[in-house]
C-alpha cells in the first residue's frame, strides 16, 4: 500500500516558477541582489550564519556543474552543511520515494533533486510535511535556471516591462520555466520551435495567469519571424538529458533553429544572447554568437548562486 500524502503545505517547496507569487519572484529578485553585492563580504556578509545547523541534501540523478555547485557554496556560504545522497536512491527501488522523504525530514531541512521524471519531486514534496522540496531540474521543469535568466535580464536592462525575449529551440524544460517567469516581469515571449516540439498549451496558460503589463506568450515556427524585436534570444539544447537516442533526428529537425549571426541579426539592435549551458558550438548555437560580446551566459551561470541562496533564505525556516 502506497502511504498517504501528507496535506500541501504552502510555501514549502519550489518545484515550479509557479510554486511563487509574482510579488514573491520580485523579493527573491532584491535579495539575489543584495546577497550578490554583500558575498564580497565572505564570512563577514549579514547571512553568513542564516542556515547554521541546517542540512540540505542533493540528489542528482543527471549530470550537473552550475546546479550542483552553486547549490553546494550557496549552502556552504550561509552556513548550512549539505551532503550527497547516491543517485540510485531517487530509483525507488531499495524503498519508496514516499519512504526515502520520510526518513530525509527527520535530519534534513532541505532536499535539492534533479531528476528524469517530475513526478518524482511532486511524491518527494507530497510525502513529508518538513521537508522542503527544491527541484533542480526535472524532465518538465528548471525553475531555479528561469530565476538567474531573470535576474540577468533585471541587471542588464533595469526595467523589463514592455520588452520581447525570444526563445529558439525546443519547447523543453527550460524553455517551460523562461515562459511561466518572463511574464510576470511584463516581458513577453516568443516561442519558435518545429512542429512537434512546441510548448504543452497548459504552460502558456498558467504563465498567462500571472502576466503583467500587457506580456504575451507567442508560438511560431519560424525562427526570424520569432526574433524580430526581440531584446534577448535564447536557447537550449537540441537533445536534454534522457532524449540520447534522438539525438540524430533531432539535429536535422532543428537545423533551421540554430541562433547565429544571420538570426541575431534579425532581432532589435544591441539583443542579448542567453543559454542555460552546457551549449553546443555548431548545434544550437554558433561559436560566433556564444562568443560575442552579445553573449550573457556566463553571467547567467553566476546569477544561479545569487539566486538559489535568496531561494533558500525564503523558503528554509
Ligand atoms: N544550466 C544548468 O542547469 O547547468 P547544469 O546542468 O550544469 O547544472
Ligand atoms: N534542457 C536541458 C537543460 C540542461 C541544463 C536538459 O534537460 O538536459
Amino acid at each position: 500500500m502506497t502511504p498517504p500524502a501528507a496535506p500541501a503545505v504552502p510555501g514549502k517547496d519550489f518545484l515550479s516558477i509557479l510554486d511563487l507569487s509574482p510579488d514573491e519572484m520580485l523579493r527573491l529578485l532584491d535579495l539575489a541582489a543584495q546577497l550578490k553585492t554583500e558575498r564580497l563580504l565572505g564570512c563577514e556578509a549579514p547571512t553568513a550564519r542564516a542556515l547554521q545547523g541546517a542540512h540540505v541534501a542533493l540528489l542528482f540523478e543527471k549530470p550537473s556543474l552550475r546546479t550542483r555547485t552553486t547549490f553546494e557554496i550557496a549552502v556552504n556560504e550561509l552556513g548550512g552543511h549539505t551532503l550527497h545522497l547516491p543517485r540510485e536512491f531517487a530509483d525507488g527501488a531499495r524503498e519508496p520515494l514516499e519512504d526515502l522523504a520520510r526518513n530525509l525530514e527527520r535530519w534534513v531541512t532541505a532536499l535539492v533533486i534533479r531528476t528524469y521524471a517530475h513526478e518524482k519531486v511532486v511524491t518527494l514534496a507530497r510525502s513529508a510535511q518538513r521537508l522542503h522540496v527544491i527541484n533542480a531540474l526535472s524532465d518538465a521543469e528548471h525553475p531555479c535556471q528561469a530565476l538567474a535568466d531573470v535576474m540577468t535580464l533585471r541587471e542588464r536592462w533595469g526595467t523589463c516591462e514592455g520588452r520581447t525575449i525570444a526563445y529558439v529551440g525546443d519547447g523543453n524544460n527550460v524553455a517551460t520555466s523562461l515562459v511561466h517567469a518572463m511574464p510576470r516581469l511584463g516581458i513577453s515571449v516568443h516561442v519558435a520551435t518545429p512542429r512537434g516540439y512546441e510548448l504543452p498549451a497548459r504552460v502558456v496558460e498558467d504563465a498567462m495567469r500571472t502576466a503583467r503589463a500587457g506580456a504575451q506568450v507567442r508560438a511560431f515556427s519560424d525562427a526570424r519571424q520569432a526574433v524580430a524585436d526581440a531584446s534577448a534570444v535564447y536557447t537550449d539544447v537540441w537533445t536534454s538529458m534522457g532524449q540520447e537516442i534522438e539525438a540524430a533526428v533531432r539535429r536535422k529537425v532543428f537545423r533551421a533553429y540554430q541562433v547565429n549571426g544571420d538570426l541575431m541579426a534579425a532581432a532589435a539592435p544591441g539583443a542579448l544572447f542567453m543559454h542555460c549551458l552546457p551549449a553546443h558550438r555548431g548545434e544550437e548555437v554558433s561559436a560566433e554568437v556564444f562568443e560575442s560580446p552579445a553573449s550573457v551566459v556566463f553571467d547567467q551561470a553566476e546569477n544561479r548562486l545569487h539566486a538559489q541562496k535568496a531561494l533558500l533564505l525564503m523558503l528554509l525556516p
